[in-house]
């Protein structure tokens, strides 16, 4: 292929994805958190095509929508109503020139091998993407001639039984010359009223029928060729990537306790000595210092965690920035804007929210802090609750450094607690407590000495 012959990617993303049963249209399908046309995107990336054609019909809009952000910005082509693969090419050549050389790929193969793809876009003439598996049912076959060239692919609904033994098959990844594949197209197009699909394999034999000969690459990786056209596919794909990924991550010196229950479905960051227990969910982006450890049953979305942090298990964390060496759960929730200093400690059943505990805080136990600022050493016992919302606005609770917050205390904001103030346990408070004060609200109680108990009644 000379130097100057430019390269157009044309992404087929028009089915309906009906086997999926859902109202999402299918290329949106989430694998790993992100879009299977997005995954397709990130593939196709390194070849640095000269330009990117989406192919596109069913729920078109949403589908524009969710890219279009993508850089770089993606040629989208209407199909109209999808008359079949031959159909979708045809309708992207429109906006191809005949000296390019087109690579067709599909929305719904999230995890296509970028060698394979490489090795379809470096040939000159026309290359197939094959892949020998063990149970063929469904898809295009490649017949070969006795010389052991490519002769035609027969779909599996068109095959002899003799062709459906063949184990070799199309995985729909095709490359050509543009000019030439618009001809061969042009000349398998069906009656447009008949029930046949244009077939874009059809173009093999035209092509064939014209002397050339086809090159077949057989793919890297069989299985990630398969694509997803069910739930249950998806499901094999969403495996194989986690796994991909995880294995990755442990040569890069993560600690995993199973790779098979950690899913990550963003970015994960971590420095040296990183360690996940079992059954973690990673969302976003997240980012591990050094030496810390997430327990068994986290789920993490959007987070920085300092060096030295343990989160224990079951605690779910999001949007949250931790300092060192701090101690987050078991059972804790720390909801956005939360964030954490050095030292500090947040037991079981604490639900924390755009607030931030200074360094060495704590609030170890069954406690809510909503929209406030703990100060450094302020200890909140048992049952603190800032009582952030009036019903129709959202109040500020200051607690200043070294404070000590007694247990089941209702703090009804806005309120400050000063530097080394003390509340009593059970105290409901709506003013400002002072530094140094003691505060407390709390009822004397009423003893009364030897008191007869009520007695039930005979009939
Ligand atoms: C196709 C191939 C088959 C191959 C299989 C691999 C043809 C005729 N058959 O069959 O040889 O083994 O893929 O998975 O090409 N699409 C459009 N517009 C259309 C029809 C389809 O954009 O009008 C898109 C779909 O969204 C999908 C892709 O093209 O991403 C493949 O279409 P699908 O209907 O799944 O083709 P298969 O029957 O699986
Ligand atoms: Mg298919």
């Amino acid at each position: 292929m000379p130097e100057t012959t430019p390269l157009h990617i044309a992404v087929l993303a028009a089915g309906k994805g009906t086997r999926m049963r859902s109202r999402l249209p299918k290329v949106l399908q989430s694998l790993a958190g992100r879009p299977l046309l997005d995954h397709v995107l990130q593939r196709v990336a390194p070849l640095e095509a000269d330009a990117l054609h989406v192919v596109v019909s069913h729920e078109q809009e949403r589908v524009r929508a969710a890219f279009a952000e993508h850089v770089p910005a993606l040629d989208w082509i209407d199909q109209g109503e999808p008359r079949g693969t031959g159909h979708a090419v045809y309708q992207a050549l429109q906006h191809i020139p005949d000296h390019a050389r087109v690579l067709v790929t599909y929305g719904d193969v999230p995890r296509i091998p970028v060698a394979d793809l490489e090795a379809c876009a470096r040939g000159t003439g026309v290359t197939v993407l094959a892949a020998q598996v063990p149970d063929p049912t469904g898809y295009g076959r490649l017949i070969l001639d006795p010389a052991g060239q490519l002769e035609r692919i027969v779909e599996h609904k068109e095959a002899t039984s003799g062709e459906r033994a063949v184990d070799l098959i199309n995985t729909g990844v095709l490359a050509a010359p543009a000019g030439d594949l618009r001809g061969w197209l042009a000349s398998c197009e069906p009656d447009p009223a008949g029930p046949r699909e244009w077939y874009l394999t059809d173009i093999v034999a035209v092509a064939r029928g014209q002397g050339r000969v086809i090159d077949v690459v057989r793919s890297s990786d069989p299985v990630a060729v398969l694509g997803v056209n069910d739930r249950e596919q998806l499901a094999v794909q969403e495996r194989l990537h986690q796994a991909e990924q995880c294995s990755r991550m442990m040569r890069d010196g993560l600690a995993v306790a199973d790779p098979a229950r950690l899913d990550v479905r963003g970015v994960l960051k971590f420095g040296h000595d990183c360690s996940i227990d079992v059954n973690v969910v990673i969302e976003g982006t997240v980012t591990l210092a050094d030496d810390v450890y997430i327990g068994p049953g986290c789920v993490l979305r959007d987070c920085e965690i300092g060096s030295g942090t343990q989160v224990a298990a079951h605690s779910v964390l999001e949007g949250v920035r931790i300092g060192e060496g701090a101690n987050v759960g078991p059972f804790a929730r720390l909801r956005p804007g939360t964030e954490l200093g050095p030292g500090a400690r947040v037991g079981n059943f604490v639900e924390i929210k755009n607030a931030t505990l200074g360094p060495g805080a704590k609030a170890n136990h069954l406690t809510y802090v909503g929209d406030a600022s703990v100060g450094a050493g302020a200890n909140l016992g048992a049952g603190t609750i800032t009582c952030n919302y009036d019903g129709a606005n959202k109040h500020r609770t200051e607690i200043g450094e070294r404070a000590f917050i007694g247990s089941n205390t209702a703090l009804v904001a806005p309120i400050r607690i000063g530097d080394d103030a003390t509340v009593g346990a059970g105290s409901t408070l709506s003013d400002d407590v002072d530094p140094r004060a003691l505060a407390l609200t709390r009822a004397r109680p009423r003893v009364i000495q030897d008191w007869p108990r009520p007695k039930k009644k005979s009939d």
